[in-house]
């Protein structure tokens, strides 16, 4: 994000023509708040309804008679300086009074959960970076930041780059998985595809990069909870994919709700000021998550909502996510000295320097025709987009004697509700999509000419029809068990301490195996799950996830063979949950995990992942020979040869792994450093080389300081964090 001076001067001057209010105003963002139709606060009618005190009937009669408060009376004031509203003509509507009805004429900057995709879903994050594709993660990051301009949102909070490394949190689904390298690769090709087509105003929009920062090391998976660590590990896990994001030009964070070792990311001056803003040079401005602000008194930081805000304010939080703290306190603290003005001035300096460069003054409205077009529906090359995000995204975990791929003659028995619902394709935190849009598997396999029939049988929860099950092994040659979460099992608020299969899945599963037909599952979930039983029993699974609104079609294509499936893991499944968290690349142990008794292991589950990063397989086999690693000045060539050994044509992920042997800090068993998708005909042979600096063999210490230090280091090519190739080479730096 760069400012022309023209752009600088402008942002100046309309600085020192704000009043305080005004400045203060810029620093507070809106939601529509909920009004009528009951006496409690929407928040309480949410509790109500979540534990139970009032039906999903009668909570839908209240909102019947309910309106929405759009704060005009406050955008018209200048008390408003942003909003979080998606439909294309009220947002038209709002920025006209902002424009046109406040004294200085300052837009809004509108703000959405356009996580995956708006209309046009993709698959859930954790999915979609199983590809290691980052030409796809750009391009569908650029159709979500069209479609957010096309209804007047402006600001997406994406991309989610939280490193998670326990399946038990829920929010492993919304981001890209356990790798620091994968997640910058991610959080790079994100903030490209968002923010830097800027042909047209409505080709980008501002992105926000979150949860900044270590969310997704809340302690025991717990979604909201503490967290703390190392500085080196902060600085080696969790800050890479930010600082990616950072050099690659983000306009926005958003701080995470945990402390850090302490202080809530909220409040934390470290973090934001000193790391955010100074080292890493973020531009723009940082928002706080929902009510953020407030909940540093539930910390135990904060004595009240005043002395919140003023923490969060001086810590360098330039915007208030939904509490009014800012609103309600900020001014009489600037009169008495608490906060200086310029404070308030750097806050309010990049929030109008992100509009600015949104192009906000100029065009601020969606014109006309372009909403029209998108009520027409989607467009095919949307649609096309979606589909290809789907099939990449899929992993192949296992696949006996070649059971798949399926051809169109064999009678398939479909089976589990998952397989039958376009509405749990999209997964946690698609909110724009419409049923019509979605494709079910079933209706995917129909499409695709499949000899299918459908048992329902039961899903996630509820019970089983095991006469249903046992109907549908004997009509079918092989049995295809849809089974795993429904949407609203992972995402915000969806930890779990047990992340088996949900409900009664298990017994069906064992129910359709004891037919003796063939059963492949297919995996709809949102986190890795603990397959250990699955794996030892079922023949093939297809981890599908939540693959968004062409799900069915990619499944279909998969099963069918049309579509050779080329996803490898970005998260290591483990095989019980009392193994999470779990990752490859975790510090040596001075007793690594092994079969011996005094080592780093269980005594009722294995150490080791069950399908680790990187695992994928395909319906053809590849094979990797001959690698070798040449010094060039500054930069290491690392070299292999790949050949396709299988009788189909495929796509590989060929995954470049390090370790470095010996250093002052415990390092990583292996860690990732590059990959690439290579695809290979039948037979064909391929050379890799991936070519590294010398300078990104380093690490950070526990004073945030990055050291390359010479000495032994381990180099693996292969196809997962598991199978490789090795070769040590002695570096002076
Ligand atoms: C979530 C954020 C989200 C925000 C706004 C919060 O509860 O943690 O990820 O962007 O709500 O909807």
């Amino acid at each position: 994000m760069k400012l022309t001076q023209e752009q600088k001067n402008f942002v100046e001057d309309l600085l020192s023509r704000m009043t305080l209010e005004e400045k203060i105003g810029q620093m507070n963002q809106e939601s529509p708040s909920i009004v009528g139709g009951f006496d409690v606060p929407f928040s309480e009618l949410i509790e109500m309804l979540t534990d139970g005190r009032i039906s999903q009937e009668e909570f839908g009669k209240i909102m019947a008679s309910a309106t929405q408060d759009f704060h005009e009376d406050d955008i018209r004031a200048g008390r408003v300086g942003s909003q979080m509203v998606r439909e294309p003509r009220k947002n038209n509507e709002l920025q006209k009074i902002a424009v046109e009805e406040s004294r200085l004429g300052i837009p809004l900057i509108i703000g959405f959960d356009v996580i995956h995709g708006f209309r046009s879903v993709f698959p859930i994050a954790i999915a979609e970076a199983c590809s290691f594709d980052d030409d796809l993660f750009e391009s569908t990051a650029h159709m979500a930041a069209a479609e957010s301009r096309a209804h007047g949102i402006n600001w997406n909070f994406a991309p989610m780059i939280d490193a998670a490394r326990d399946s038990r949190w829920g929010r492993v689904s919304e981001g890209p998985g356990e790798d620091p390298t994968l997640g910058s690769r991610f959080a790079r090709a994100k903030i490209r595809g968002l923010q830097n087509d800027r042909s047209s105003l409505l080709n980008y929009v501002a992105a926000c990069t979150k949860h900044y920062v270590c969310y997704g090391a809340c302690e025991s998976g717990r979604d909201y909870n503490t967290t703390s660590m190392s500085v080196s590990q902060l600085y080696n896990v969790y800050l890479p994919a930010f600082r990616a994001a950072m050099e690659e030009g983000a306009a926005t964070v958003m701080a995470a709700f945990n402390d850090f070792n302490g202080v809530p990311c909220t409040v934390n001056k470290w973090l934001l000021r000193d790391i955010l803003k100074g080292e890493m040079g973020l531009e723009g401005f940082v928002v706080s998550d929902a009510n953020a602000i407030r909940e540093c008194v539930n910390h135990g930081i904060a004595e009240d909502e005043r002395d919140a805000g003023v923490q969060a304010a001086l810590a360098g939080m330039d915007m208030d996510m939904g509490t009014h703290i800012y609103m309600d306190h900020l001014k009489a603290e600037v009169e008495k000295g608490t906060v200086p003005m310029a404070v308030i001035d750097e806050a309010v300096r990049r929030i109008l320097s992100v509009k600015v460069w949104l192009g906000l003054f100029e065009n601020p409205y969606v014109p006309e025709d372009v909403i029209e077009a998108y009520e027409k529906g989607l467009p095919e090359g949307h649609i096309a987009l979606c589909k290809r995000a789907a099939e990449e995204s899929m992993v192949l975990l296992k696949n006996e004697n070649e059971l798949l791929p399926l051809n169109r003659k064999q009678k398939i028995s479909l089976v589990g509700s998952l397989a039958d619902d376009r509405n749990e394709v999209c997964g946690a935190w698609a909110l724009a999509w419409k049923p019509e849009d979605c494709v079910s598997i079933r209706a995917g396999l129909e499409a695709a000419g499949a000899n299918v029939q459908y048992y329902p049988c039961g899903g996630p929860e509820g019970e089983i029809d095991f006469d249903e099950a046992d109907r549908a092994c004997r009509e079918g040659d092989v049995i295809v068990a849809v089974v795993g979460e429904t949407d609203a099992m992972s995402g915000e608020a969806s930890s779990k301490a047990d992340i088996s299969l949900p409900g009664k899945q298990r017994a069906l599963l064992e129910r359709l195996l004891a037919s003796g037909k063939p059963v492949v599952a297919v995996l709809m979930n949102g986190r890795p799950l603990a397959l250990g039983w699955e794996a030892e029993h079922l023949p093939a699974i297809l981890e599908a996830w939540h693959l968004g609104i062409r799900m069915g079609d990619a499944v279909a294509a998969a099963l069918l063979g049309d579509v050779n499936p080329s996803g490898k893991l970005s998260s290591s499944f483990p095989s019980v949950t009392g193994q999470c968290p779990l990752y490859y690349n975790h510090p040596s142990t001075g007793r690594p995990g092994s079969k011996s008794k005094f080592t780093s292991r269980y005594l009722d589950a294995p150490w080791d992942a069950l399908f680790p990063f990187g695992h994928g397989l395909s319906y053809t086999s590849f094979a990797y020979e001959d690698l070798q690693i040449h010094r060039i000045g500054q930069t290491l060539e690392i070299t292999a040869r790949l050949r396709n050994t299988g009788k189909r044509a495929g796509t590989e992920v060929a995954q470049l792994y390090m370790q470095d042997v010996s250093a002052s800090l415990v390092r990583p068993v292996k860690e990732l450093k590059d990959y690439r998708r290579i695809a290979l005909k039948p037979g064909e042979e391929k050379k890799i080389s991936f070519i590294l600096p010398l300078e990104s063999l380093g690490f950070y210490d526990n004073d945030g300081q990055y050291r390359l230090e010479s000495g032994l280091f381990r180099f693996f090519v292969g196809g997962s964090s598991r199978d490789c190739l090795e070769q040590e080479l002695r570096i002076a730096f």
